[in-house]
């Protein structure tokens, strides 16, 4: 059993004894012993689903015999390459790229996760934008409330100004728009009309900003932040793509989260026949098998590149050998075991436990698509009242969950959570693709028994 009586709170755990040189906390004192497909199971034998994939990352099984055998071939051949020799493994991954990623999205930059693939982006858009003669173009328009990663230039395209805590000074600060919401929809309106108004933003953000002077858009397909997984209509996207050709704005689609099948398509800009001009992913690149991310760009974007521009970038661990190969194999396996189609087929299974999941009186709303589901958490649906901070209810959330065999990945915005948005606190259910239809149901069962216990525990 576990060992968290599921009622009093747990104490952040301080670093002692072997933790006392890990700079990091990690807040529960659950050590990961082994871990196969969908289940982790730790050191005291407790045994969890895998129900968030980590960070949204382990698209593929934990343990798989495939992935293990290509990492270890490539070690055994070799573990590095001077970055003047010709790196073979990086070849053919990004010739797999090529054959899964929308359209002209043919050339692939690699790195190590999704922070160095935006900040990487962020590079290239100017770099880019200068080969086209656009010398004074070099601003990036993102969203209010997104989230592209920690490095201080990913931050600065990240979130709401005054939300980066103490880095705030330190950033570039470029205009933010809102991101589409269905929260705001004016009432009688079609969602395909809303999406059109919601992308006129954009327009007007160039246009404030001066036109000449944007270089580039970037933002994930789906909402960030309070809107997580908020899926826009087809109408949002289609404008978008128009506003950005119409003035020269390169599109930059974070897929980091959403690539490599997570929505039930390879890359979830195809739901929307809509293609970005520069796309970023990690995570689930790789499976989280080795640290792999890459910006790919389309055959426009790299015409410069092949001839006389030079792209000023580098990283050592970039397009590293042995996580290349971690990369090559997980299409491989996504495509062998059609985990793309799976995510796509057990959508309606996950999404046939969203009314049980309303009918809780602390969910506000059960959204996403694919494999990937998020809901809402407040204390009241009518007032949209939210939990004392003293409550610390995300911490004893994902406790509960813990204590009925779930590992969740927590919001990080609950504890800073504005109080402007009158939002709740989203829970992710993003699990390895290769989950079946029963432990789908068994999942749901253990999130199920969680919240239960957690509105009894806070006395809802
Ligand atoms: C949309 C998006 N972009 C970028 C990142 C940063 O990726 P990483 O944590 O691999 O640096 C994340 C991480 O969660 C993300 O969700």
């Amino acid at each position: 059993m576990n060992q968290y009586p599921g009622k009093n709170l747990p104490e952040y755990i301080k670093p002692e004894g072997k933790w006392a040189n890990t700079f990091s906390y990690h807040p529960f004192d659950v050590e990961l012993r082994e871990a196969k497909g969908i289940y982790l199971y730790d050191t005291e034998g407790n045994q969890y689903i895998d129900a968030s994939g980590g960070p949204m990352a382990v698209n593929i099984g934990h343990n798989d015999e495939r992935m293990k055998r290509a990492i270890h071939e490539q070690l055994d051949k070799f573990n590095f390459v001077h970055p003047i020799l010709a790196n073979g493994p990086k070849a053919e991954l990004c010739n797999k790229l090529a054959s899964i990623a929308p359209g002209t999205l043919n050339a692939s930059y690699l790195v190590s996760g999704g922070s160095e693939a935006v900040d990487t982006a962020m590079k290239l858009v100017r770099q880019s934008q200068l080969a086209r003669g656009h010398k004074d173009k070099h601003k990036i328009i993102s969203n209010h409330e997104s989230y592209h990663g920690m490095t201080i230039a990913t931050l600065s395209v990240s979130g709401s100004a005054g939300s980066q805590g103490p880095f705030e000074p330190m950033l570039q600060r470029y205009p933010q728009i809102n991101q589409y919401s269905d929260y705001k929809k004016p009432e009688g309106m079609t969602r395909e009309e809303w999406g059109t108004i919601s992308a006129q933003e954009l327009e007007h953000a160039i246009h404030y900003a001066g036109p000449k002077t944007v270089a580039a858009y970037l933002a994930t397909p789906h909402g960030a932040g309070c809107d997580y997984a908020v899926v826009p209509p087809t109408s949002y996207w289609q404008r978008i793509r128009e506003i950005c050709d119409h003035y020269d704005v390169l599109l930059v689609a974070d897929e980091v989260v959403t690539g490599f099948g997570r929505t039930g398509k390879w890359f979830a800009m195809e739901h929307f026949g809509v293609q970005a001009d520069i796309m970023t992913t990690a995570k689930g690149m790789s499976g989280m098998y080795a640290p792999l991310g890459a910006v790919t760009v389309s055959d426009e974007v790299n015409e410069p590149f092949k001839k006389d521009a030079y792209f000023i970038h580098g990283f050592t661990g970039g397009g590293h050998p042995v996580a290349v190969a971690a990369g090559i194999a997980t299409i491989d396996v996504l495509r062998e075991d059609k985990l793309v189609e799976n995510a796509a087929n057990m959508e309606a299974v996950l999404f046939s436990h969203k009314q049980q999941l309303l009918s809780h009186p602390t969910i506000k709303d059960i959204r996403g698509w694919g494999l990937f589901m998020v809901g809402e958490l407040v204390k009241n649906k009518d007032t949209m009242e939210f939990f004392d901070q003293n409550q610390q209810a995300e911490l004893l959330f994902q406790q509960l969950a813990l204590k009925h065999g779930l590992v969740m990945y927590g919001s990080l915005y609950g504890a800073r959570r504005q109080p402007a948005f009158r939002r709740g606190l989203p829970f992710w259910i993003s699990p390895p693709l290769c989950i079946t239809e029963e432990q789908i149901h068994d999942m749901m069962g253990r999130l199920d028994e969680t919240l239960t216990e957690w509105e009894q525990t806070l006395g809802l």
